[in-house]
Formats: C-alpha cells, structure tokens, sequence
C-alpha cells in the first residue's frame, strides 16, 4: 500500500509544555496557592498540593519520559515567587534549581524553551495591586533581567508571557483566576500593563542576550458566526476576534493598542516580537444575542455535531489551528505552535485530535511557511487551574496521590512523529484508525480538510 508521509523540516522542535504551578507542587508562596485554599473556586475543592512533584525532583524523569520519547525539545515556566519571595530579594538556590532543569533539558537533548509568567503572581505582587497597577512593569522587567542573566548561557527561546489575553479576562473579568475580578474595565487595564511588561522584558532580554528568540504564547482561539450569512452574528464573530484574539498582537505589532473600551498608543511595544507563538486548543460558534452586553452581545457554543472532550471543554477543531496559523504567518515572523492539546482521561479522542492538528501544522510547513516548533500540552496530566484535577491533558496519566505515572497510548503515537519527524498514514492507521479516511480520504471526497471526524 502507497503510504503517504508528511514531512517536517530538518531542526523542527517537537515537545510538550508545562507550567511551574501546574507540575512543582508546594507553591505557596504566590496568588494561586491563597486562591485554592479559599472554597468555591477550584472544582471540587481540588488543591495543586504536591502537582507533579518537579520541585522534589521528579522533573528528572520526566524529562526521562521526553527524551525517550523522541522529543528534542521542552517548554517550562519559572515561578517569580520563588526567585523573588519579597520585593527585591532573590533566591539563589531557587534560580540554581532552575539552571539545574535547564540543564537537565539540555543534557537529554531537549532544547530549553522558557516562560517567565505563566498565570501565578508572588503574594508581594498580588496584594500591591497585580497586573491593573502599571507598577508591575518595571518590576516584571527587574525580575527577567535577573532570570536571562542567570539563565542565558542555558536558554535562548523565551516566552515572556503566557496567554495575556486569557489571563487579564479570567483574572480580572470572568472571576475564574485569582484576584477573581469581574470588570470587564480592568481586564482591559490590565491587558494594556501585559503588553507593556512584555515590551520591557523583551527590550531588556534583548539588551543582555542580543542573539535570543523572544515572543509570548498568544492564546488563539476560533470564532465563526453561527449563522454565516448572518450580518449579526458575523459582526459578533468579528468583535470577539478582534477583543480575544487581536487586541494584543496588534499592539506589538504596530504599537497601537485598540480596545473597544479606549485606544492607546504603545510605541515602546511595536516590533517586539522576534517569533509569534501560538496556543490553540479549539474553536465555538458565535450568535448576536442583545441579552448579553457582557460578552459583546454574543453567546459562544461549540459548531453543531462537533467531536467533543470528554468534559465538553474543547471541540476537536483543527481548521481553527490552521485559521491561526494563516493569521500569525500574515505577520512575517516565525512560528512556534506553544501549546495544542485536549482534555481526555482514557485516550479516545487524543490520538485523532493530535493527528489532525498536526496535519494542519504540516499543511503550513508544506507551503514553505516558517513553522519552527509544535509543543503538546502536556507531558504528564497535572494542576489545570480552576479545573483541579478534573481535566486530564497529559500524554501521560498521574495518580497525584502516589505520584504513579502510566503511559496513554497517544504518548507513543506522538513518539513515533517526533522520532520519523513526520506524520505518516502509517501511524494514522496504527493509533488513531477512526481518522484514517478523514485525513486520507478515499477517491472522490474532495476538501477533507473541511471535514469533522
Ligand atoms: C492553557 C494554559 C495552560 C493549560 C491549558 C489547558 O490556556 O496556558 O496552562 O491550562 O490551557
């Protein structure tokens, strides 16, 4: 049988991501380890505790786990409340322990990609005022100079910022992070302070490592009017794209930043992105609703029939990844897919949603388009924020009681691409069978990519 193989090119990273609550455990020095201990915010009354015990040393295995895998890359974040417990004191041993797992990284040939805000807040931080007090910027800025000074011989990829677009929303309008605000105002705000941290941490990496990749992990994520021809629902579509989705590359881009609430020039954050990284994970349908001021006069549900995580949470939709891709490629700047996964404890859909994805990450590189990396979210199941423990994302199962992992047999599907770099219908056949026709069609079915599994 005439096998068909999509081809990556040559230097192409492959790995997963993580972030520092997510997987060390014993956090308790920033805003999400106060937040857990407060009932009603985390499902089921869940706590991070342990997580995935990195900061007891099991991120050694894990790497393990990667390496063996046939991954050449990974992508973690640094806690600032352990490098900085209070206002300007640093943490030596703490930035050695992070020296050690870039190492550790290097050493297992995976290279080092570095977050240096990923969603959790030193308590200092948190109670002056977080992200809507624009003093945080020059203080962020203190914080990755001492970072990139400790860590530049080790790292040259840095993700100042992880989803600032998500993160101003869910802390300061949707109440789901800590500090749990509800204006829609103040997520603008602090929206606008993100933006300005990133381009002072961008100019200051810059300063101290001229060679160096800098961008952030922009959170994409698909909006579709629900009923195309709609007028309504396509300008519903519209308003949430450009809030969601284009509020913050904008401004890095051409330094105008344009909310719907008031307009700003930022000409500090023109031009400050050296790679666009992208996260992904689905796509809704957006219908005008005149009930709902508080979310552009828009309700959001998932496309008719789509294939859905076991939670309802995410909708296997991977036209929505190549939609981002096609928008971050129009900058001109390289990509970096930073995150795409999906929640799902027994495997059934992972192995289809990985293999279409990854098709979508290959129809880019296929058009010669700068695709430089893919990183799967995640590497072993931990810590999902307001979720607990409830959404499962991990190539690999914990039991966070006893620290066991078991593989899930997408681990070894993303094995076999990571090793062949290549996705082939080989492999389709052997672990995602039920995908098979959608992503090979037979004679005949023409535009498979428009198709749902
Ligand atoms: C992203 C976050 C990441 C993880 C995944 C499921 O928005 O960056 O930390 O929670 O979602």
């Amino acid at each position: 049988m005439i096998r068909a193989v999509h081809s990556f090119p040559r230097g192409f990273l492959w790995g997963t991501a993580t972030a520092a609550h997510q997987v060390e455990g014993d956090n308790r020095n920033n805003d999400w380890w106060a937040w857990e201990q407060e009932p009603g915010h985390i499902a089921l009354g869940h706590r991070s505790g342990k997580a995935c015990d990195w900061w007891g040393g099991r991120w050694r295995d894990d790497l393990d786990r990667s390496a063996a895998d046939g991954h050449n890359a990974h992508r973690f974040s640094i806690e600032w409340s352990r490098v900085e417990p209070t206002s300007a004191v640093w943490d030596e041993g703490a930035i050695d322990a992070y020296r050690e797992i870039a190492k550790g990284a290097l050493d297992r040939g995976l290279m080092p990609v570095v977050t240096l805000h990923h969603f959790s807040n030193p308590l200092w931080i948190s109670e002056s005022g977080g992200w809507v007090n624009p003093e945080i910027i020059p203080l962020f800025e203190r914080y990755v100079r001492k970072v990139v000074t400790a860590l530049q011989d080790l790292v040259g990829i840095w993700v100042t910022i992880n989803e600032p677009n998500l993160y101003a929303v869910l802390a300061y309008a949707m109440g789901a992070f800590p500090p749990g605000g509800k204006d829609i105002g103040k997520a603008v705000r602090a929206a606008r302070n993100l933006t300005l941290a990133h381009a002072a941490a961008y100019h200051a990496i810059h300063e101290i490592q001229p060679g160096s990749l800098v961008g952030l992990a922009h959170h994409y994520r698909a909006f579709w009017p629900a009923r195309p021809a709609n007028p309504l629902d396509r300008w519903a579509a519209r308003a949430r794209w450009r809030m969601v989705n284009d509020l913050i590359p904008r401004a890095l881009a051409d330094g105008r930043f344009r909310s719907l609430i008031w307009n700003e020039r930022l000409p500090q954050a023109a031009g400050t992105q050296d790679y666009f990284g992208l996260n992904y994970y689905t796509a809704e349908t957006i219908a005008f609703d005149p009930s709902q001021p508080g979310t552009l006069f828009s309700r959001g549900f998932f496309p008719e029939g789509s294939d859905l995580s076991p939670t309802g949470f995410i909708a296997n939709e991977p036209e929505g990844l190549w939609e981002a891709l096609s928008w971050a490629h129009s900058t001109g700047l390289p990509i970096f897919v930073m995150e795409n996964g999906v929640e799902d404890p027994t495997d059934r859909l992972r192995p289809r949603y990985l293999a279409a994805h990854i098709r979508q990450v290959w129809r880019a590189v296929n058009f010669a388009w700068p695709v430089r990396g893919y990183f799967f979210w995640t590497l072993v199941d931990n810590f999902e924020w307001e979720r607990g423990w409830t959404h499962r994302f991990g190539l690999w199962e914990l039991v966070p009681e006893t620290q066991e992992r078991r593989k899930r047999p997408s681990a070894d599907f993303f094995r076999e691409i990571c090793k062949a770099n290549a996705l082939s219908s080989d492999t389709v056949a052997a672990y995602a069978p039920e995908a098979f026709e959608w992503l090979f069609p037979p004679k005949g079915r023409m535009r498979p990519e428009a198709t749902t599994a």
